[in-house]
């Protein structure tokens, strides 16, 4: 198959167009090249989704295109310059399409999403979800058969996000780690390259419909104890509740001074917890968490990291708090 990858530069982009490669497919690539490079065996065009007539080195058909987009005019803009030539869309979407992140085990057609944000607007974290919504409807109206994927948190080698790493390099690390809320909170991820390689898969079937691009719920206890049989090291966990937490102004998921992949709860009770079984039926396969948290160890310390998690200080700090008040 022809397959047009807009994006491809880096991290899903470059896992799908690798997936693609792979496969046997004849793969063009297109972007600015600013963020990165392509994978071996790709064409790569130079095009600019912020104006009109960005696209115009881009010529022929494709039988199948993925787009990883955030905003509504880069979308309106490519599907302007595509219109009849794609065969079938795989538009890359967002959990965070969903308004409601409070029901656990929710079905994607069970969950109501935030009103589209019509025009771009600031790079912030209100306009995200809305500016995906506004771009799945952009797709839909096009009549073009389209797969829409609402991915979760993606994790792996070439991750600059460090949400999924500092949990492994913490592990590695070893000696008394502060593991956040309860060992039965749900924790969900998918590794880039099962998310890359089911893009592909969905491009050949011609998949429609919306989906959630993420693996199975786990528990958080199994969610180390996976990471720790890839690293093959015995972890020793301290369980620290999350209204501790808060005291001591550690922030949820992300950023300085924060534990990632722990959210408040009952608030955020569904955001890991999505019930992906049409998913796992519509060919999306999750590799073992071992798997995935051996390659992300081997990869740690290549590229730009953005930070996210304790300092070994903060957490020794919060620790001995914890067992100061206990
Ligand atoms: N990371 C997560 O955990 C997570 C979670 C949920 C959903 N998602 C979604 O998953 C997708 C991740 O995609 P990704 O990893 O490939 O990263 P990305 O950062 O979304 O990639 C954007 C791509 O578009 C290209 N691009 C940006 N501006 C452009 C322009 N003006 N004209 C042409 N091309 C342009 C970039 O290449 P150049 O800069 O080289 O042009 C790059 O290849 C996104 O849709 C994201 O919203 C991510």
């Amino acid at each position: 198959m022809k397959i047009l990858i807009l994006g491809g530069t880096v991290f899903l982009g470059r896992a799908a167009a690798r997936a693609a490669v792979e496969a046997g497919h004849e793969v063009t690539c297109a972007a600015r090249g600013v963020s990165g490079s392509v994978p071996d065996g790709v064409t790569f065009v130079e095009i600019d989704r912020s104006s009109p007539d960005g696209l115009s080195a881009l010529e022929g058909t494709f039988d199948a295109a993925i787009d990883v987009a955030r905003w509504p005019s880069h979308v309106r803009n490519s599907l302007a310059a595509l219109e009849g030539r794609v065969g079938h869309w795989t538009f890359v979407s967002s959990c965070s399409a969903y308004s409601d992140d409070s029901v656990p085990l929710a079905l994607a057609h069970q969950l109501p999403l935030h009103d589209p944000l019509p025009e771009d607007g600031e790079e912030v974290m209100e306009n995200y979800g809305p500016a995906k919504v506004a771009c799945e409807q952009l797709f839909a109206a096009t009549g073009v058969p389209t797969f829409v994927c609402r991915a979760g948190l993606i994790v792996g080698p070439e991750d600059i996000g460090n949400r999924f790493s500092y949990w492994v390099s913490r592990l590695d690390r070893g000696g008394e780690i502060l593991a956040p809320g309860t060992p039965e909170d749900y924790v969900q991820w998918i590794d880039v390259r099962d998310l890359g390689a089911w893009l592909v898969k969905a491009a050949e079937t011609g998949l429609t419909g919306a989906f959630d691009g993420i693996g199975a719920p786990v528990t958080r206890s199994e969610f180390f104890d996976g990471i720790a049989s890839g690293l093959s090291v015995a972890p020793s966990l301290t369980w620290v509740p999350q209204e501790f937490l808060a005291e001591q102004n550690v922030s949820p998921w992300a950023g300085e001074r924060s534990l990632p992949m722990w959210l408040p709860l009952p608030e955020y009770a569904g955001f890991m917890s999505h019930d992906v079984s049409p998913s796992l039926a519509a060919g999306l396969i999750q590799r073992p968490l071992a798997e995935t948290a051996r390659d992300t160890l081997a990869a740690t310390g290549e590229g730009t990291a953005i930070r996210a998690g304790l300092t070994a200080e903060e957490e020794a700090e919060v620790l001995a708090a914890w067992h100061k008040s206990s």
